[in-house]
């Protein structure tokens, strides 16, 4: 009782653990952009950064206990590379760091960036021996909200009015859910007829194609992604560590969903998340057109991932 005396007749329940830790590995541009917006995002309801201990180390060690680790170390891609020419480098990094994780936090979620990150998202799941609601990719989460920004810029509503998902591979393959897209609680095209708005199958094409392109622009020109992807990150999360519920396009164990069979892979469908990981997938209509689409970004990840023999 130092620094405080307890006023009179009170009853202060027994000291229990509330404390929450998040782990970060691969402190790059994109590892400090996720640290500081999990730092920030809750500024609005504080006047001042929520009480939080940091700790850097390369020893694996301090993630002792982590609830949650999120991983993105690795090599970028350099301008015009592909996402998917990152997986050499990057798988033998992460061959020295999951063992460390799961060693000192067996019972976390693990929560997967580097890119190629649907690949290394299985090879994470078959390194680690999780379960697979508690490995999850960062997928499509960023694609998705490029995807309404565009959509909402072109109709010149507000983005937070705007639900359109972008499935499958983070990356070139990925796949537009035109037939789900709502503004406003109104589903697309028939939004598009009441507003007399006329839009080509050429114009929707050059948003999702706008949505791929984005993350090369923004390397060609700065060398690398950060802050969009460290809000992306930051908002997945929010939703599991506080168990919003929330649903989220992110990189699951697809097997068995839309007539993915064969081969384990890992793509981003629409997933409800809590603190237990992934609570399940939703059940969001496609087409016959995208699911043959999302089939082929399927076959594409697998085609490179059946090459590591794991
Ligand atoms: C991007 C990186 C994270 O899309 O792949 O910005």
């Amino acid at each position: 009782q130092v620094f405080f005396k307890p006023i009179s007749n009170t009853h202060q329940p027994s000291q229990t653990n509330h404390k929450t830790k998040i782990s970060v590995i691969g402190v790059g541009n994109v590892g400090m952009a996720i640290a500081q917006t999990i730092l920030t995002q809750d500024l609005h309801a504080a006047a001042f950064l929520p009480r939080t201990k940091i700790v850097a180390s390369v020893n694996y060690s301090v993630t002792s206990g982590s609830d949650l680790c999120i991983v993105t170390a690795g090599a970028r891609q350099n301008p015009g590379e592909s996402r998917l020419n990152l997986l050499q480098r990057n798988l033998a990094m992460y061959k020295g760091i999951v063992p460390e994780l799961v060693k000192y936090s067996p019972q976390c979620i693990l929560l997967i960036v580097s890119n190629p990150v649907d690949v290394l998202t299985y090879v994470v799941w078959k390194l680690s021996g999780f379960p697979a609601n508690r490995v999850i990719g960062s997928g499509t989460n960023l694609d998705s909200s490029r995807f309404r920004f565009l959509i909402a810029d072109h109709l010149d509503v507000n983005a937070q009015d705007v639900q359109a998902y972008i499935v499958g591979e983070h990356g070139d393959s990925s796949v537009a859910l035109w037939s789900s897209i709502s503004v406003g609680g109104i589903p697309l095209l028939s939004f598009l007829e009441r507003q007399q708005i006329a839009i080509e199958k050429e114009t929707l094409e050059n948003i999702h194609k706008k949505v791929v392109q984005s993350a090369y622009e923004v390397i060609n020109l700065k060398g690398y992604t950060s802050w969009a992807i460290g809000y992306s990150v930051a908002s997945l999360a929010y939703s599991i560590i506080r168990d919003q519920r929330k649903i989220h396009p992110v990189s699951v164990l697809a097997k068995d969903f839309y007539g993915i069979d064969g081969d384990d892979v890992f793509l981003s469908l629409p997933a409800q998340l809590g603190r237990s990981g992934v609570l399940g997938v939703t059940n969001v209509h496609l087409t016959d057109e995208e699911i043959q689409q999302l089939k082929y970004s399927a076959n594409t990840i697998l085609d490179v991932q059946n090459q590591l023999g794991i």
